[in-house]
């Protein structure tokens, strides 16, 4: 009976993945969204009866304590998050490049798709929530990679590169940081691949089920020697 853990549930990759993981009544789902106050009429329509809607906006602190708390309530004392999936994130200001950054837009990228992220985990491990075995997948992008980068015409999403660089660096520190406490986890960071959604765009090159589909195989396969890795979609491991 697993426990999957997904924040930025309510559209996109993240409603793809409740879709997905709804389909099985064995699945425990805690789907996360930035406010109560969203239109839920997407992720209410792929529930299942033991998806949970819960607020967690990844760029407040005190927003993320008051998640945990209630992640406790729903588990109660024998349940604990099996798979955790940091999918909420945003990329603010996309045609910047490093010459025209905006200090304001920086920081809340770094807000949301670093810090919120980081204290996902070590408020979900200081209240004992996390299972001993838990699969922690960050989801980054290519644009995070130093090399992949390089490589982009024309220069833009300066940001949002950045900040999904310190993802991936969060991934190498959580991945030997848990060690101690969870001998078992695996951290790893995963680029979906270019998704129809409302950041990837309409002129995307894949849909969410298939990306979604991929990566829950590749998530399901990681074993302990996986433990801080860079994942594209298909299994494939991406350059830093
Ligand atoms: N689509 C792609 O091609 C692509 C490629 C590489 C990486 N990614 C990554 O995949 C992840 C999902 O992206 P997507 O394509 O599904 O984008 P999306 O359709 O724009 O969805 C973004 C999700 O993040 C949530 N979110 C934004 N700010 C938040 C906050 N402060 N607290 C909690 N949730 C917040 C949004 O909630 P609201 O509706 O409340 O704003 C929404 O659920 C992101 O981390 C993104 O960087 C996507």
């Amino acid at each position: 009976m697993p426990v999957y853990c997904i924040t930025g549930a309510n559209r996109g990759i993240g409603l793809e993945f409740v879709r997905q993981l709804a389909q099985s009544s064995e699945n425990t789902i805690l789907a996360g969204i930035r406010t109560l106050t969203s239109d839920l009429t997407d992720l209410k329509a792929v529930a299942s009866p033991s998806t949970h809607i819960l607020e967690c906006d990844s760029s407040s602190v005190q927003s993320i304590h008051g998640f945990v708390k209630e992640v406790a309530r729903v588990l109660g004392s024998d349940k604990k998050v099996d798979y955790l999936l940091n999918v909420a994130g945003v990329n603010i200001a996309s045609w910047q490049s490093s010459l025209t950054l905006g200090p304001d837009d920086l920081q809340a990228q770094i807000a949301i798709n670093v810090i919120g992220p980081a204290k996902i985990v070590e408020l979900l491990l200081d209240a004992g929530l996390l299972s001993k075995d838990v699969r922690v997948l960050n989801m980054t992008s290519g644009l995070g990679s130093m090399q992949r980068s390089s490589e982009i015409k024309p220069r833009k999403c300066a940001g949002y590169s950045i900040s999904k660089a310190g993802l991936n660096m969060l991934t190498v520190h959580q991945s030997e940081d848990l060690k101690p406490h969870l001998p078992g986890a695996v951290v790893i960071c995963m680029d979906p691949g270019w998704v129809k959604t409302r950041m990837g765009g309409e002129g995307a090159m894949l849909e969410p089920s298939h990306s979604v589909g991929s990566m829950l195989g590749v998530l399901h396969g990681l074993k302990e020697g996986d433990n801080g890795k860079f994942y594209h979609y298909t299994g494939e491991v991406v350059p830093w």
